[in-house]
């Protein structure tokens, strides 16, 4: 065991811990260092008064500067929508069928369109807009309620039987499953397929389908099976599905029906944002 040597007169005070004779200094922090912590203590404190800090059971203190990131974004946004104001208004004042021949703005409202229907649109029809089963494709040129610009905007604004707006486009396929015996239903099935160059499993029945059909379909699908735009009854003679082609899939369709539902977007979307996702929409079909 080392012993600790007695202390001198002008040797420096010591805490009086000792290891193996290793003494520790007892010398005050330098002053530049103790202010810099103080003033950093300060500081700290001064910074949770002013601005959110502490958390809270279900939020935290506000500060007292009523700064908050969300405020940030809310400001960008209110200045990019000051900045569109005027492009806007001229949107939504303008005639729908005129915006195309005007580059500036049918410019704006398909790129202002495109990001309204990454919002709001893809969660059904698909990022591509190529649709799914019961979500109509909406790049190609085959329309169950209408192409042009003014039929895509109603539709756009309004829905497809939805309960939310009176303007809704609205339409009701029966349920044959009621009204047809389940023989007529796989013939009527049968002669559907047909009608779109399908071959059906059972070709008499199929034949003998054709006389159902013009009973109890014709009336909405029309004669030969094309469709009809004011009922949103699809085209049974193009081979293009909205539910599915195949002999089980039509057989279901024709036994429960379907019953199509879009939301309406007039309580969601500002008119000028309706206008410019059915331009976009539009020229995505190739516009007709
Ligand atoms: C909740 C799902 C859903 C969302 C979200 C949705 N749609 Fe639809 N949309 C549908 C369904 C279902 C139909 C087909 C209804 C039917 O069977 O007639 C449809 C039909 C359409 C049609 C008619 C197509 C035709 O062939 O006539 C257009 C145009 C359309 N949607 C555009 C949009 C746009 C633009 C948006 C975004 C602003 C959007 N949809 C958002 C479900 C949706
Ligand atoms: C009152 C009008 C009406 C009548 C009558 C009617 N349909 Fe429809 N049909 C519709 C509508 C509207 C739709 C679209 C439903 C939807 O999109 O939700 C539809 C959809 C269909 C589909 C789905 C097409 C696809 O692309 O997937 C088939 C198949 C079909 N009908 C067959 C028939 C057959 C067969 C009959 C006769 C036995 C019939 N329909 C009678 C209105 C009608």
């Amino acid at each position: 065991m080392t012993k600790v040597p007695p202390k001198q007169e002008g040797d420096p005070d010591t805490t009086g811990h000792s290891w193996d004779g290793i003494e520790e200094f007892d010398n005050p922090m330098p002053r530049w260092w103790l202010w810099t912590f103080y003033i950093t203590i300060i500081w700290g404190v001064a910074y949770t008064i002013a601005y959110p800090a502490w958390p809270l059971v279900s939020s935290a203190t506000t500060g007292m500067l009523g700064y908050a990131t969300r405020g940030e974004v809310a400001a960008e946004i209110a200045a990019a929508e000051a900045a569109n104001g005027p492009i806007n208004a001229r949107l939504a004042a303008s005639e729908l069928t005129e915006v195309a021949a005007d580059a500036d703005l049918n410019g704006y409202a398909v790129s202002a369109g495109a990001a309204v229907y990454r919002t709001w649109c893809t969660q059904c029809h698909g990022s591509g807009a190529g649709g799914a089963v019961g979500y109509p494709n909406l790049l190609d040129n085959d329309w169950l309620w209408g192409g042009d610009i003014e039929n895509i905007y109603l539709t756009v604004a309004h829905g497809i039987r939805n309960e939310e707006d009176d303007d809704a486009r609205y339409s009701e396929m029966p349920a044959f499953g009621d009204i047809l015996e389940e023989e007529e239903i796989a013939q009527v099935a049968g002669y559907v397929m047909q009608l779109s160059g399908g071959t059906p499993p059972d070709a008499e029945a199929a034949a003998a389908g054709a006389e159902l059909y013009a009973d109890n379909c014709s009336s909405c699908h029309g004669e030969a099976g094309l469709g009809n735009r004011d009922l949103g009854a699809p085209n049974l003679a193009d081979a293009i599905w909205l539910y599915g082609g195949d002999y089980d899939t039509l057989v279901e369709t024709v036994t429960w029906s379907r019953y199509g539902v879009m939301p309406p977007w007039t309580q969601r979307l500002s008119e000028a944002e309706i206008r410019a996702v059915s331009l976009y929409v539009h020229q995505l079909g190739g516009g007709e």
